[in-house]
């Protein structure tokens, strides 16, 4: 049986193919012995594209307004209990200055779908931090919106897009979601960004409510399609002001095993070591890179207003200062081999 899985593993990596039964085997397998050997099969891919090296996105949590209200996320419409915030352009220009001085090279402006940060808002935006750092690219994530606005967005300057599908299975996502959000939208917007030129990201909760094995394997085949540049994934973890609030969160160990099928099935793919992973495991991003990931998103949003970023409880890093979680990362990082890459981090094919 160990054997036999092994094999699978080595067939997998050859084939970049992966079969619902393999999978289900990977999920289920209680030996540690080969899932160390689906972690060092990772790694090996891993370093074999990029070496040691692990890339940083600086995250810009800009507005926790949303109009949405999925039922897993704290900053849902629907949480009476959050505090809402919205960064100006100037705090949001010199969150960008400061992570310059870092040494960060791409800058990722996340926040809810807020009405409030218009098409030419938003534009202007990524004009005024391409004219201040020439070298770095942007990175919006800020939900679903017609072509014509990312399309604004791209022609802005505006170099990737992390959209998380969530779930490719349109049963699961209408659990996740209220029915005024559709998964094949989520999915138009996916492509829309790919056509229009962005480095895309999709991604998935690790043990999001309801999740099945059969739906990540319904994610890994839609991905497969899509092609994305990123893959965002980590663990599930309820919030207390949602409907999920009940549920447990996803879990660790798992969230790594699908890390490292996503690195042998995608050897180029950039995949984060996610907030949430180092939320629900004290070394979680650093087990995270040890499965495959090669890329961390420390927070550089101003410290008055992390507490208030909160998609899911007991978040990390919501007390530090930008230049703390600098140090401190690199310092993890080179502890288990590994160094921060001070470049920008694009996607092999996407590299000049
Ligand atoms: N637990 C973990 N991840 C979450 N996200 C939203 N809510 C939670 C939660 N409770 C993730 C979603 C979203 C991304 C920005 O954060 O996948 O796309
Ligand atoms: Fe923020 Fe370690 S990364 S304190």
């Amino acid at each position: 049986m160990n054997n036999y899985l092994k094999t699978q593993i080595n067939e997998i990596k050859k084939t970049k193919t992966i079969s619902k039964a393999q999978l289900e085997c990977i999920l289920l397998c209680e030996d540690e012995e080969i899932i160390e050997y689906l972690y060092s099969t990772a790694r090996e891919v891993s370093d074999r594209i990029f070496g040691k090296a692990v890339y940083l996105r600086g995250l810009i949590e800009f507005t926790n307004f949303c109009k949405n209200n999925c039922y897993y996320c704290g900053i849902r419409q629907g949480n009476l209990n959050a505090d809402r915030y919205r960064l100006t352009e100037e705090e949001i220009l010199s969150c960008c200055d400061n992570g310059e001085k870092l040494g960060f090279k791409t800058f990722v402006l996340q926040g809810g779908e807020d009405p409030y940060f218009t098409d030419e808002r938003i534009c202007s935006i990524v004009e005024k931090i391409k004219d201040n750092h020439p070298s770095c690219a942007v990175t919006l994530s800020i939900g679903e919106k017609p072509y014509e606005s990312y399309k604004k967005y791209f022609d802005a300057g505006a170099d990737r897009y992390l959209l998380r599908h969530e779930t490719a299975n349109p049963t699961h996502y209408s659990k996740l979601h209220p029915e005024t959000m559709i998964l094949d939208n989520r999915k138009r917007c996916l492509y829309d960004l790919k056509n229009i030129g962005f480095q895309v990201g999709c991604g998935i909760m690790v043990g999001s409510p309801y999740q099945e094995i059969d739906h990540i394997y319904e994610d890994i085949v839609f991905m497969q399609d899509l092609e994305p540049h990123m893959i965002g994934i980590g663990p599930f973890i309820a919030h207390k002001d949602t409907p999920f609030k009940e549920w447990s969160n996803g879990s660790v160990e798992r969230t790594l095993r699908i890390l490292a099928v996503l690195r042998i099935l995608f050897p180029k793919v950039l995949l984060p070591a996610t907030t949430a992973l180092g939320t629900a495991d004290t070394m979680g991003r650093e087990k995270g890179i040890l499965a495959g990931a090669n890329v961390l998103m420390p927070n550089l949003s101003p410290v008055n207003v992390r507490k208030k970023y909160l998609l899911y409880d007991g978040k990390i890093c919501t007390g530090e200062e930008a230049a703390e979680c600098n140090r401190c990362l690199r310092k993890r990082i080179e502890k288990i081999g590994y160094y921060i890459d001070d470049s920008r981090g694009d996607h092999p094919d996407k590299s000049a």
